[in-house]
C-alpha cells in the first residue's frame, strides 16, 4: 500500500479492483503495451504526475506505466470526476500515490495537484493542463527538471498552443487529442454516448420527441448530436464557425443562433470550450422546466453566477439537479453545478473508447523518452506510425481483417504518370 495518499475510504478497494478488472476486459491495446511494457520498461524510473480523471480506465493506463517502470502519481482532473474506490484501489492494491475525492473543493482540488507535484515529475500528463499551468505559474523552479508531458484534450491543447504562441511554454508537450485514433473516437463515439448517459442518469428523461440543443459542433458535438437524434431527439445545433455549422446543416440538423434555439429547447448541452455560451438572454426565454448541462471541459460554458442571480429560489430534486425558480415562475433544472455531465453523473467514457484514447497517452510518453532531447519547447502531434498502429491494434483485437494493396496499386499510387 502507498503511504502518500488521500483519497476518501480505503474501505472501497475491493469494489474499485473488480470494476478496474471490468474496464481492463474491453481495453486490449492497451493490455498489449502493459505486457510489453513489463518485458522492455521503457519508462524505467520516469517520475510522472499525472492529472487525469480518476476512473477506472485512467485506472488501467496508470497501471501500464507502472509497468513500463514509471514512478507515478495520479491527481484528480476535475472535482466532481473521482470514482473513489478507484482511487482506494490504486493506493491499496498497486501502490500509486493518488490525491482526490469526489466533491473535494476548489481549496482540496488544487491542494492535490499541489501534492502531485511535489513528486518532482520529470514527465505530466494532463487532461485540461492544470499541471502545465500551474508548474509554469506556481513551481518554475521545477521546471528546468522537467522532459515533456501529454495533453488529453481539445481545452487544454488550445491552452498550450496559446502558451507556446507566447513563447511561455518550458517543455515539449505531445498533444494526445490531436492523435486521429483519439479525437475522432473518444471526443465522437465517447463524448456522444457518455454525455447522454449522464443526462439520463441525472434525470430520467426520455429524449425521443425532446427538442436537444448542441451547443458546438467540433468532434463531441457531432458526436452528441448523432446520438441524441438516434434516441429520437429533434435535435437543434449552434454554432460560431461556418464550416462546422454548414456540416451541421447537411448532416440533417436545424442551425439557428443561441438566442433562437433557447426557448425551443427541452434539453440544451454545451460542448463549446468557451465561456458564457449559455447568458442571461437565454435564461430570460428558456422554457419552464427546461435542462442545461455541459460536457466541456470546464464548468464556464454556463453562465451559473446569472441563474444564481435571476432565481428567487433553489431547489434540489435529484442528486445532479438544481432546481431554479425564476420570479415568473419558470423552473430552470441545471446539471451537476455545469460541470462536465458524463463524468459527474455517469462513468465517462466507456472503456473500450479510451482504450484508444490511453494507448495514445502510454505510447507518448514512451516517445517522449526516447526522443526528448531533439525536441523544442512545441506542442507535437504524435507520430502518425504511432496512430495507425494504434488503430490496426484495436481492429486486430476486434477481430477485423481490412485489405493490403496489391503492387499494382501500391505503384498506380506512387506515380504520376498514369492518367485516365
Ligand atoms: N474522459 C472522458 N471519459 C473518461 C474516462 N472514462 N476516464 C478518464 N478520462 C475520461
Amino acid at each position: 500500500m502507498s503511504s502518500n495518499y488521500d483519497v476518501k475510504d480505503l474501505d472501497l478497494a475491493e469494489s474499485g479492483r473488480r470494476r478496474i478488472e471490468w474496464a481492463n476486459q474491453e481495453m486490449p491495446v492497451l493490455a498489449q503495451i502493459r505486457e510489453r511494457f513489463i518485458t522492455e520498461r521503457p519508462l524505467e524510473k520516469l517520475r510522472v504526475s499525472a492529472c487525469l480523471h480518476i476512473t477506472t480506465e485512467t485506472a488501467n493506463l496508470m497501471r501500464t506505466l507502472q509497468a513500463g517502470g514509471a514512478e507515478a502519481v495520479l491527481c484528480a482532473s476535475n472535482p466532481l470526476s473521482t470514482q473513489d474506490d478507484v482511487a482506494a484501489s490504486l493506493v491499496m492494491h498497486d501502490e500509486i500515490p493518488v490525491f482526490g475525492i469526489k466533491g473535494e473543493d476548489r481549496e482540496t482540488y488544487y491542494r492535490h495537484i499541489g501534492l502531485a507535484l511535489d513528486h518532482k515529475p520529470k514527465a505530466t500528463m494532463d487532461d485540461g493542463a492544470d499541471l502545465v499551468s500551474s508548474i509554469h505559474k506556481e513551481r518554475p523552479e521545477q521546471l528546468e527538471e522537467l522532459i515533456g508531458g501529454t495533453e488529453e484534450t481539445t481545452t487544454g491543447v488550445i491552452r498550450l498552443r496559446a502558451m507556446a504562441k507566447d513563447g511561455k511554454l518550458s517543455y515539449p508537450i505531445i498533444a494526445v487529442n490531436d492523435a486521429m485514433t483519439k479525437h475522432l473516437f473518444d471526443n465522437r463515439y465517447g463524448t456522444g454516448q457518455s454525455t447522454l448517459d449522464g443526462i439520463i442518469r441525472a434525470t430520467n428523461v426520455l429524449l425521443a420527441g425532446k427538442t436537444f440543443v448542441v451547443a458546438g459542433y467540433g468532434w463531441c458535438g457531432r458526436g452528441l448530436a448523432m446520438r441524441a437524434k438516434g434516441l429520437g431527439a429533434n435535435v437543434i445545433v449552434t454554432e460560431v464557425d461556418p464550416m462546422p455549422a454548414l456540416e451541421a446543416v447537411m448532416d440533417g440538423f436545424r442551425v439557428m443562433p443561441m438566442q433562437e434555439a433557447a426557448p425551443l429547447a427541452d434539453i440544451l448541452c454545451t460542448v463549446t470550450g468557451d465561456v458564457h455560451v449559455v447568458d442571461r438572454s437565454h435564461f430570460e426565454v428558456m422554457k419552464n422546466g427546461a435542462i442545461i448541462a455541459n460536457s466541456g471541459h470546464f464548468n464556464v460554458e454556463i453562465n451559473i453566477e446569472a441563474l444564481e442571480d435571476m432565481a428567487i429560489e433553489r431547489r434540489k430534486p435529484r442528486e445532479f439537479v438544481d432546481q431554479y425558480i425564476l420570479d415568473d415562475g419558470r423552473r430552470i433544472n441545471l446539471l451537476a453545478e455545469g460541470r462536465l455531465i458524463n463524468l459527474a453523473a455517469a462513468e465517462g467514457h466507456p472503456a473500450s473508447v479510451m482504450d484508444l484514447s490511453f494507448a495514445n497517452q502510454a505510447l507518448s510518453l514512451e516517445y517522449l523518452m526516447q526522443n526528448w532531447k531533439d525536441l523544442d519547447n512545441h506542442v507535437y502531434t504524435i507520430p502518425e506510425k504511432i496512430d495507425r498502429e494504434i488503430a490496426r491494434l484495436k481492429l486486430e483485437s476486434m477481430g477485423i481483417e481490412i485489405d493490403t494493396l496489391t503492387e499494382e496499386q501500391s505503384k498506380y499510387l506512387s506515380s504520376w504518370e498514369e492518367g485516365t
